[in-house]
C-alpha cells in the first residue's frame, strides 16, 4: 500500500516550535506557516521589521506540504489566456513576477545557505491528447510578447515516448518545499522573528493595531498579514472570485538516470485523474507507486493571486491567496510584494495582483463560478448520501439526512461515529466526504475539515458543530 502522504512530508523533519502563552506585540504579525507566510516574514524580518507568525499546525502543515516543488514562470493557465484578461502589459508583469520568484528563492538558499535540493532545470509544455500544435504555437507567440524570449518550440522532448511538439522553457526550478521553509524559518528566527505553532487564530480585528485572538492571548501588530491559504478574515469579497479544486499526485521509485532530470507538464485541463495508468504507460521503467497524496488549489476567475491590500478592510490589513496552482511563485512574489507594501515602497507588480482588481473580460467565468457555487445550496434538499449508519464503512464517511438537517458522519476505525452537522460554518454549503484524503470537503469557497469536523483549510475558522448524543447503540 502506498504511503498517504507527501514525498515531502516523508523525508524531512521541521524545527518545532512552541505555541503562543503570552500577549505578543510585533510592527506585522503573520497569520499561516505556509510559503506565502515565511516567505513574508523573512522579507520583512530582512528590511529589519519585527516579525510575529502564527499557525495553528506545526510549521508549514497545510498545502505547501502537499506540492509538486515545481517553480516555473510556464503559467498553468497560458500566457495568451491571461493576455485576453488583462492585456500585453499584465502578461510581461507576469513572466517577470514569477521569473523574478525563482530567482529569489536561488539567491535566499544561496545567501541561507539551505539544503534543500534546489536545481534549476529544463521545463517542457507537451500536448495533452486531442490538443493542437496551434495552443503551442500561440502560446509561445504570447510568451514572446511577455518577454520570455528564450522559450522555444521543440520537435521532440527529452522524454523516452513520442510526447510530439514541445515548449522548452529554460531555468525553471525545482526545490524540496519543507527543506526550504525549514532553513527560511531558521533565518526569521536568526534575525529576531518569532514563529508560533499550534496557534488558531480565532478571530482578526483591522485597525491601530490590529488584533489577533489565540485563544486567551491577543497578538498586536501595526500591520497584519493573512497567509492562511484562504483569508479567513474575508468572509465574501475574495470568495466569490476564487474556487476550490482539489489535485492529485502520486511518486514512484524509477531506476537512477533512466528519466531525465525535467520539469513536464501538459496542456490538459483538468489533471490527469487516472494517474498511474497515465504514467505507467510513459514510464514503464516505474516501480511500485509509494506515496500518493493530494491538496486544493484555488483558482481564480482571472489566473491570477489577490496579494495586497485586503478589501473592504482597515489599511493595515493584507492577503494572499489565490494561488491558480503556481503557490510556489505566488507565495514568494508576495513575500516581496507585501514587504514593499507594508513599507510604503512602491512595487511594479502591486496593480496585477491587487486583490481589489474587477476583471471585466472574467465576467462570464465569475458568473459561472457563481451559479457553481449557488448550485451547492441545492444539497439541502436532496437525501443523504446513504440511507442508513449501517452502511458507512469503517474509516469512512458519509452525510446523512435527520429530519431537516443534514449531519456528516465519519466511522472511525475501530467501529465508533462522530457525527457532526454538515453545515459548513463559512457560509452554510453541505460539506462532501472526500474518501482519498478523508476529508469533509466544502464545494463553495474551499474549507475543508478532517474526519472529525477540526477545520483545516478557511475561509471556515471554525469546526463542523458536533452533535453530541451516546455513540455507543450507533457503533457497528
Ligand atoms: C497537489 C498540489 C501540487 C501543487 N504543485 C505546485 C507546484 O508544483 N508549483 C507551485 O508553484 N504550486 C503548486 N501547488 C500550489 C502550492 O503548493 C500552494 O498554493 C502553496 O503551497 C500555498 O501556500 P500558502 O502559504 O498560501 O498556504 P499553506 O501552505 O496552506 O499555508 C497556510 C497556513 O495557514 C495555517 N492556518 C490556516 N488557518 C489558520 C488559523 N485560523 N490560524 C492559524 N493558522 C492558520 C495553516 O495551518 C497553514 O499552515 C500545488 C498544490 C497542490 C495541492
Ligand atoms: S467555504 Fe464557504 S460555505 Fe463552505
Amino acid at each position: 500500500m502506498p504511503r498517504h502522504e507527501s514525498v515531502w512530508s516523508a523525508t524531512a523533519l521541521l524545527p518545532h516550535c512552541r505555541p503562543l502563552e503570552e500577549n505578543v506585540h510585533a510592527d506585522v504579525c503573520i497569520v499561516g506557516a505556509g510559503i506565502a507566510g515565511l516567505s513574508t516574514a523573512y522579507h520583512l524580518a530582512q528590511a529589519g521589521l519585527s516579525v510575529a507568525v502564527l499557525d495553528d499546525g506545526p510549521l508549514v502543515s497545510g498545502m505547501t506540504r502537499m506540492t509538486t516543488g515545481h517553480l516555473t514562470n510556464m503559467l498553468d493557465d497560458r500566457y495568451y489566456e491571461l493576455e485576453k484578461l488583462h492585456g500585453a502589459e499584465a502578461i510581461r508583469v507576469a513572466a517577470d513576477s514569477n521569473s523574478a520568484a525563482i530567482e529569489r528563492i536561488d539567491e535566499i538558499v544561496r545567501r541561507e545557505n539551505i539544503d534543500c535540493d534546489f536545481a534549476r532545470l529544463d521545463g517542457y509544455l507537451f500536448l495533452a491528447e486531442g490538443d493542437k500544435r496551434k495552443t503551442l504555437e500561440r502560446e509561445l507567440d504570447a510568451a514572446h510578447r511577455a518577454g520570455l524570449k528564450d522559450v522555444r518550440l521543440v520537435e521532440r522532448s527529452p522524454y523516452g515516448w513520442d510526447s510530439g511538439p514541445s515548449l522548452h522553457f529554460p531555468r525553471q526550478g525545482q526545490f524540496h518545499p519543507l527543506k526550504y521553509l525549514a532553513g527560511l524559518a531558521q533565518a526569521i528566527l536568526r534575525m529576531g522573528g518569532r514563529i508560533f505553532c499550534d496557534s488558531h487564530a480565532d478571530h482578526v480585528e483591522g485597525g491601530v493595531p490590529a488584533l489577533v485572538h489565540v485563544g486567551r492571548h491577543v497578538v498586536t501588530g501595526d500591520a497584519l498579514v493573512v497567509a492562511t491559504n484562504v483569508p479567513i478574515n474575508n468572509r465574501v469579497t475574495l470568495h466569490t472570485k476564487q474556487a476550490p479544486y482539489m489535485t492529485y499526485v502520486i511518486g514512484a521509485r524509477v531506476p537512477r538516470g533512466s528519466v531525465p532530470q525535467v520539469l513536464a507538464w501538459d496542456t490538459g485541463d483538468p489533471y490527469h485523474r487516472k494517474l498511474e495508468s497515465w504514467a505507467r504507460s510513459r514510464f514503464p521503467m516505474m516501480q511500485e507507486v509509494e506515496f500518493n497524496w493530494g491538496g486544493q488549489i484555488m483558482e481564480t476567475i482571472d489566473y491570477l493571486a489577490f496579494i495586497g491590500h485586503n478589501p473592504m478592510d482597515h489599511e493595515n490589513i493584507y492577503v494572499a491567496t489565490g494561488d491558480s496552482g503556481m503557490g510556489l511563485t505566488h507565495g514568494t512574489i508576495a513575500g516581496m510584494l507585501l514587504r514593499d507594501l507594508i513599507l510604503g515602497r512602491k512595487n511594479p507588480w502591486e496593480k496585477l495582483y491587487s486583490p481589489a482588481r474587477v476583471p471585466v473580460k472574467a465576467a462570464g467565468e465569475f458568473a459561472r463560478e457563481d451559479l457553481n457555487m449557488a448550485a451547492q445550496y441545492a444539497d439541502w434538499l436532496t437525501p443523504g448520501d446513504v440511507k442508513s449508519l449501517d452502511e458507512i464503512g469503517r474509516d469512512s464517511g458519509a452525510i446523512v439526512r435527520h429530519g431537516l438537517e443534514k449531519l456528516a458522519v465519519y466511522r472511525d476505525a475501530n467501529g465508533t461515529l462522530h457525527e457532526c452537522l454538515a453545515a459548513c460554518p463559512h457560509l452554510g454549503c453541505i460539506v462532501h466526504w472526500n474518501p482519498g484524503e478523508k476529508t469533509w470537503d466544502c464545494p463553495c469557497h474551499g474549507s475543508r475539515f478532517d474526519a472529525y469536523g477540526k477545520v483545516i483549510n478557511g475561509p471556515a475558522n471554525r469546526d463542523l458543530a458536533l452533535i453530541e448524543r451516546t455513540q455507543d447503540k450507533r457503533a457497528a
